[in-house]
């Protein structure tokens, strides 16, 4: 089933996809992603179809014959809680992703999200080539990726905030693995739910760049049809005159005319690009993220 996969040369140290089927692309395979943070590959099904034995199975094989994999780990993202599970080999003590020479924590033995979104490594090298002497707003921190390559970029300041108190916990510890002590301090963690906090982010405001990246859809938490305009109605209080938005949008349902739709009054700067290993039939699909700039004063 994976032919051409059991070709791939050495896979190196940078973290990436290796296998996107949700992209349309692999034939009998759009349930299935495989991704590389050395030394372990992770796959995740996010159906229960009858090849999925085969394709463990052939996965443990290429595993066992590639000295570079210690480990295989597989997540059902169909069953409850998405359990994670050991199929091959043994995890490393502090698994963590690697990309352009930063390192991020990885929880490759729980449930749920394992920490480390792959397909932001384009807004992540976008803010980390655009971010010296910033005051940045990351909107939505989670384990505060963005936030690392900002600082590795020079950010003057970040401010994270997220709801989850663990993902930020997990973001400091990123920073701490990749930072002296004195870089560390540039960035902040503010642990609220966005809407009750808005006082709080115009006392610090303006702010240089600011990312929103929210979920698409998160119980009560966010939703994009609704909660995404609100974002916008408050906006204008955290800018300057020439400051930046990188907004995201992660909803397939929702293509790039909403995002278009809400900044209509701002300046587009065109679309950051989709990471590779991320080609998606349909690119509407995709992670969105989009640059603008503040309102035209003319
Ligand atoms: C898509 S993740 C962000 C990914 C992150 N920007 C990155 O690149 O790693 C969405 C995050 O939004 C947070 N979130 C959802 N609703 C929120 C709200 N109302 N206020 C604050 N954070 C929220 C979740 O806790 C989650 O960590």
């Amino acid at each position: 089933m994976l032919t051409s996969f059991g070709q791939l040369p050495s896979l190196g140290d940078e973290s990436r996809r290796l296998l996107h089927g949700r992209g349309g692309n692999f034939e009998g395979l759009e349930h299935v992603a495989i991704d590389w943070f050395a030394p372990v590959l992770l796959v995740t099904l996010y159906a229960a179809k009858e090849n999925n034995a085969e394709l463990v199975a052939e996965l443990v094989e290429f595993s066992q014959r590639r000295s570079e994999i210690t480990a295989l780990v597989l997540q059902e993202r169909h069953l409850p809680k998405g359990p994670k599970r050991i199929v091959y080999g043994e995890l490393p003590p502090e698994p963590v992703a690697t990309e352009s020479g930063l390192n991020y924590h990885l929880a490759l033995d729980r449930n749920q999200n394992h920490g480390f979104f792959l397909d932001m490594k384009p807004g992540r090298d976008w803010i980390r080539a655009n971010a010296s002497g910033k005051r940045i707003l990351n909107l939505f921190a989670y384990t505060c990726s963005l936030s690392v390559a900002a600082i590795a970029g020079g950010a003057e300041a970040v401010i994270n905030l997220d709801m989850a108190s663990r993902a930020l916990a997990t973001g400091r510890k990123n920073h701490q693995l990749n930072f002296e002590p004195d870089l560390c301090k540039r960035a902040s963690y503010l642990s609220h739910d966005l809407f009750k906090s808005w006082g709080r982010l115009v006392r610090g405001a303006p702010y240089d760049l600011i990312v929103i990246d929210p979920p698409s859809n998160q119980g009560k938490s966010f939703k994009a049809e609704k909660d995404y305009p609100k974002i916008l109605h408050r906006l204008p209080e955290l800018l300057t005159d020439d400051s930046q938005i990188l907004a995201c949008l992660n909803a397939p349902h929702l293509d790039e005319s909403f995002l278009a739709d809400l900044f209509r009054d701002y300046q587009s700067q065109g679309r950051v690009s989709c990471a590779p290993g991320f080609e998606d039939r349909y690119p509407a699909a995709a992670l969105k993220c989009f640059l603008f700039t503040t309102p035209s004063m003319t």
